[in-house]
């Protein structure tokens, strides 16, 4: 059997901000269990569900060499579909209101406590891994340490590891003597090959330069990060270590995603009677957000984080435009302030069109991938992309840009082929985005057949993890050896 860790900052169903936490939920339990035995370190946070904290059994407790001192440690434990669950506790660290902080500082000392505490833990459960698995610049630290720390310890020796990114964009990044003494490396540590980018220490390029090997979420965007535009100053290295970098593309639950069974909508259909059942959806959603009850008009749905990667800018360029259009608009999600207001203005002044939901729910999520004709996700930059995914699961067409994930798994619908899953649109220009809105509309309205043979093509897709576990089934086994 083949020792497989995941060490993360965030995983479902036990605590998410975003879609890392949906790939450390449901991949490690596509890995096929009679070849691997896969397990997940997450921090316990305090913010956890208290139906998921309740889950928890307490292993052990230690105190770890830290910091020119040391720190407490505690082990707990949870089994969830059959996957190991390890929670670091430190309340210290990890008592605040939500997973993370507005301080780059403190982000820093949380996660190398985390990423050092992760690895100290390994003895004291039995479990010595052949490969961890580290997922975004939270565990950047992990490779480093098993190589130039924990490597005088028989225990660790011979462990590989794997760096996967999943945004660049965030990289655990803080001025050299501020963080050193945290951080705990000697002074050669910090130099431009290894742990120091543009002046500071950073985490995530600790990663990606002590890793075994690299990944990131789509192929598009393991090759646009090799670039400057998107490569967020990390492009060199990432062309340097271009031979040891791969994408695999994310996919999703299809159990928890299926709308044949999901418990959170009103009427449960598939690909053979969408046609009848997807609207009884709509209606319900209609009427439970009050916007107008029409089954004819189409209804646009975006649930994201609420940030600038994911192209608000564009829409709120020309949302008064769209809102001359006949449809609706649905929102969910939180993020920047900015963006928050600006759906709410116009949920304001377009009560019956758009309803703006500034919140985080999981079931009303679902309702609208059920509820919606179209789905819009026009990215600045877009690693994978997973509510596309979900949106194609439940029929909804995704009108996106062709960047990264979205433009590996949304094939755009091609008028004299009659091929595609979607509508997509190249340049970050919010004009070309609406266009792309208004075909969609165009194809919706007039041409209703062949949007319904788009929906054929989109549920027909395959998104679940299959394909792409394997894909790291056959990486690890590369790294075993
Ligand atoms: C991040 C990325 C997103 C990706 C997810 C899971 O949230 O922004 O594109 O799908 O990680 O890999």
């Amino acid at each position: 059997m083949k020792k497989i860790l995941f060490v993360a900052s965030e995983g479902v169903p036990f605590i998410k901000t975003g879609g890392l936490a949906d790939v450390v939920g449901s991949l490690p339990k596509c890995i096929d269990s009679r070849y691997f035995d896969v397990r997940v370190i997450l921090p316990k946070y305090k913010c956890m569900k208290p139906a998921m904290q309740e889950k928890l059994q307490y292993v052990t407790h230690f105190q770890m060499d830290y910091n020119w001192g040391s720190a407490y440690v505690g082990v707990f434990e949870a089994v969830e579909d059959g996957i190991h669950y390890y929670f670091i506790d430190n309340e210290e660290y990890f008592s605040g209101p939500k997973p993370y902080t507005d301080d780059p500082r403190y982000e820093i000392e949380r996660y190398a406590y985390f990423s050092r505490a992760a690895l100290s833990i390994l003895p004291a459960i039995d479990f010595k891994p052949d490969v961890i698995h580290c997922h975004d610049w939270q565990t950047g630290l992990i490779p480093v340490y098993v190589k130039e720390v924990f490597n005088g310890n028989e225990f660790y020796q011979g462990i590989k590891t794997v760096f996967t990114i999943h945004n660049l964009k965030f990289q655990g990044r803080w001025c050299i003597d501020q963080v050193k003494g945290i951080v705990g490396l000697p002074d050669q540590f910090y130099t431009s090959d290894k742990l120091e980018a543009y002046g500071d220490v950073n985490l995530l390029k600790g990663g990606l330069v002590y890793a075994d090997a690299i990944t990131t979420v789509s192929d598009t965007y393991a090759e646009e990060i090799k670039t400057a535009f998107f490569g967020e100053g990390l492009d060199g290295l990432l062309c340097a270590r271009s031979g040891d970098l791969r994408g695999i593309v994310n996919g999703i639950d299809y159990t928890d995603f299926n709308p044949e069974t999901d418990p959170h909508i009103v009427k449960q259909y598939d690909a053979s009677n969408f046609r009848k059942e997807k609207i009884k959806n709509k209606r319900a959603l209609q009427a439970e957000l009050g916007l107008k009850q029409d089954d004819k008009k189409m209804m646009i749905g975006l649930v994201s984080r609420l940030t600038d990667q994911k192209g608000l800018d564009l829409i709120a360029y020309v949302m008064d435009e769209l809102c001359q259009d006949d449809i609706q608009l649905v929102v969910l999600g939180t993020g920047e302030e900015r963006y928050e207001n600006m759906f709410r203005h116009f949920a304001w002044k377009y009560g019956d069109k758009v309803s703006a939901n500034i919140f985080y729910s999981d079931a009303l999520s679902h309702k609208i991938y059920a509820a919606c004709d179209a789905f819009l996700m026009p990215s600045l930059f877009e690693p994978c992309g997973l509510s596309q995914l979900m949106s194609l699961r439940y029929g909804t067409l995704p009108i996106v840009r062709e960047t990264g994930g979205l433009k590996d798994t949304v094939q755009p619908y091609n008028v004299y082929e009659g091929t595609g899953t979607g509508f997509s649109f190249a340049n970050y220009n919010a004009h070309e985005m609406l266009h792309t809105i208004r075909f969609a509309e165009e194809v919706y309205y007039k041409k209703k057949r062949e949007w319904n043979k788009i929906v054929d093509r989109a549920m027909a897709a395959d998104f679940s993890w299959s394909v792409s576990a394997k894909k790291y089934q056959e990486m690890y086994d590369w790294l075993i050896g």
